[in-house]
């Protein structure tokens, strides 16, 4: 049995994404500063959002927002819902090309009645300029233990669970949801840390008991509070991913956020958790693509 914190007099640590998100993006302005004045290409991050979804064209929209701040040039294309899965992988053949284009995001989800394959159009990115980790040569590097570009949200996952200074070693990690884009790549992070790793999914049989074996709990199955505040094993460290809008307004994550506060040792709050990290994780991944792994935590 792992040793547990208790739970601290006041109740969880709140794990702040903001801040963390605003030191990494501060601390890569400096690093984009230096090494554009020391001669190296200034970081170029291309943005493709295929139709009008409107919470797609907010993400590319902050995306982009948050490289003119650093310092990486964006190059975006808005392409109509009917541009069809040919034309889409001209574009991105294209971009690809690009001298001064180092990472490429193709914004997910497709829209849903063209037609799109994902798989073909993630693809067609080289693995080298897959600012968002998604390529399957990259996930199969992951999945070995080999270097290459990490899916931003996991990455900013484990940013957060490092700030807490909390060893990770040996301990158990339970999260909740397979996603490629998630669920899954966070597990083999864990691991990567010499984690136990248990992932459960809408089958799991009994997921209350799952969830109380958790030192680290990372919730990314974008069900508004599935996880109850009474399962969190105390002391433990609470990852939530999910970012749930509620038919009355505001969002919640996929933790019952008060209950589980009680317990828990550190809690990321929704909105201001997760979600700033994975910006700032793609904007590295950028900076990276253009000019090798970065020293900076
Ligand atoms: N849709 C939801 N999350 C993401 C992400 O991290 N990257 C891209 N490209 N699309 C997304």
């Amino acid at each position: 049995m792992n040793p547990t914190p208790g739970p601290t007099a006041s109740g969880a640590r709140l794990l702040d994404g903001r801040a963390a998100s605003q030191e990494l993006l501060d601390a890569l302005r400096r690093e984009v500063e230096v090494g554009v004045a020391a001669g190296r290409p200034r970081p170029g991050l291309a943005t493709v959002l295929v139709g009008e979804d409107p919470a797609s064209q907010v993400y590319v929209r902050n995306k982009r927002r948050a490289c003119e701040k650093v310092g990486i040039r964006t190059f975006h294309l808005d392409l109509p819902a009917d541009v069809g899965q040919e034309g889409l992988l001209r574009h991105v053949r294209d971009l690809d090309e690009h001298p001064e284009v180092h990472g490429i995001l193709v914004q997910l989800p497709l829209p849903k009645d063209g037609g799109y394959d994902e798989n073909e159009v993630l693809a067609a990115i080289s693995p080298e300029k897959d600012a968002d980790g998604f390529h399957p040569v990259n996930q199969g590097r992951l999945m070995l233990g080999q270097p290459g570009p990490r899916p931003c949200t996991p990455r900013g996952v484990m940013h957060l669970l490092d700030r807490t200074g909390e060893e990770l070693t040996g301990r158990h990690a339970v999260v909740v949801g397979r996603s490629n884009i998630v669920g899954k790549p966070v597990a083999l992070m864990l691991l990567e840390r010499h984690m136990t790793v248990t992932v459960c999914h809408s089958r799991t049989r009994d997921l209350a008991a799952e969830v109380g074996r958790a030192d680290v709990l990372v919730a990314a199955v974008g069900v508004p509070e599935l996880v109850k505040g009474a399962w969190i094993r105390p002391g433990a460290v609470v990852v939530d991913v999910g970012i749930n809008r509620r038919p009355e307004g505001g969002l919640v994550g996929d933790v019952e956020f008060d209950a589980a506060a009680e317990r828990a040792s550190w809690i990321t709050p929704v909105p201001g958790g997760v979600g700033p990290m994975t910006i700032a994780m793609l904007l590295r991944n950028t900076v990276e693509a253009a000019w090798g792994p970065l020293a900076m935590p």
